[in-house]
């Protein structure tokens, strides 16, 4: 696993990433996962998906790779600007909602580690809050690489670090404080622990514009959205 803790605002050694139980908890929130996402994000999360479109920027005759795509929210926002688009998960539970939900989108069971697309197929990739679910972060990286098309990009939609000081401090209380109560309320208060856990042991925004580099990624930059607590970050392959 790719050591993130130096950057990170949890110093716990590990969270326990491994790919089974990750798409166990996803299996188990398939159903209500959307609606607690609006709850618990108060609604911030619609807009999000917004400049992640924007900043995909996608063309109708593209083919759009959007990875970790859960019950399919991102990519129906894709694919309403024209592309085509391939939503792949781990997750069965995931992609069985997804399914339901867009029935013309194409959805595929893929590992982010291991995916089942030939080398350079896409003209972008994008990610959605799912790179810190994947277990080695570099090596999902160059694998989003390999399928993109020379010249094409990535974009990866991330809970990140509030860049002012006094706002991070309020933030981090609402996920140690505020979110295990309500996460109590739902039908899988583990996955919503986690929730918390992963984001504050996640790397800020230049650690992981690093990582980017590290795989590959050419001319990465990042977007701060609502203060931080979101980054976009974007990268060519050359
Ligand atoms: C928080 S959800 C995000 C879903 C969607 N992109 C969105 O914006 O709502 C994270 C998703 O990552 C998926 N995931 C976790 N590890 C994965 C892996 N190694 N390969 C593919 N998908 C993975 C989970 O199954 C889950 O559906």
């Amino acid at each position: 696993m790719h050591e993130v803790n130096q950057h990170s605002r949890l110093s716990r050694a590990t969270l326990d990433k491994r790919r089974d139980d990750v798409a166990d908890m996803f299996d188990n929130v398939a159903s209500h996962y959307d609606l607690l996402n609006d709850i618990l994000s108060l609604g911030q999360d619609r807009g999000w998906r917004r400049a992640t479109v924007r900043a995909i920027a996608p063309q109708p005759g593209e083919r759009i790779l959007d990875l970790a795509a859960g019950t399919g929210t991102s990519s129906q926002a894709l694919a309403d600007q024209g592309p085509t688009v391939v939503a792949a998960d781990l997750s069965y539970g995931m992609l069985a909602q997804g399914r339901k939900q867009y029935p013309a989108i194409d959805f595929v069971n893929a590992d982010a580690l291991c995916l089942p697309f030939a080398d350079e197929t896409f003209d972008a990739v994008t990610i959605s809050y799912g790179l810190r679910n994947v277990e080695d972060t570099v090596a999902a990286l160059r694998e989003m690489l390999r399928v993109t098309k020379p010249g094409g990009r990535v974009v990866v939609n991330e809970f990140s670090t509030p860049t002012n000081k006094v706002f991070r401090t309020i933030y981090d209380d609402y996920l140690l404080r505020a979110l295990p109560p309500l996460a109590k309320l739902s039908p899988n208060p583990v996955a919503y622990g986690y929730l918390a856990e992963s984001i504050l042991a996640w790397p800020d925004q230049a650690a992981l514009a690093d990582l980017l580099v590290e795989a590959g990624w050419q001319r990465v930059e990042w977007q701060n959205l609502t203060g931080g607590i979101v980054a976009l970050h974007r990268g060519w392959r050359p």
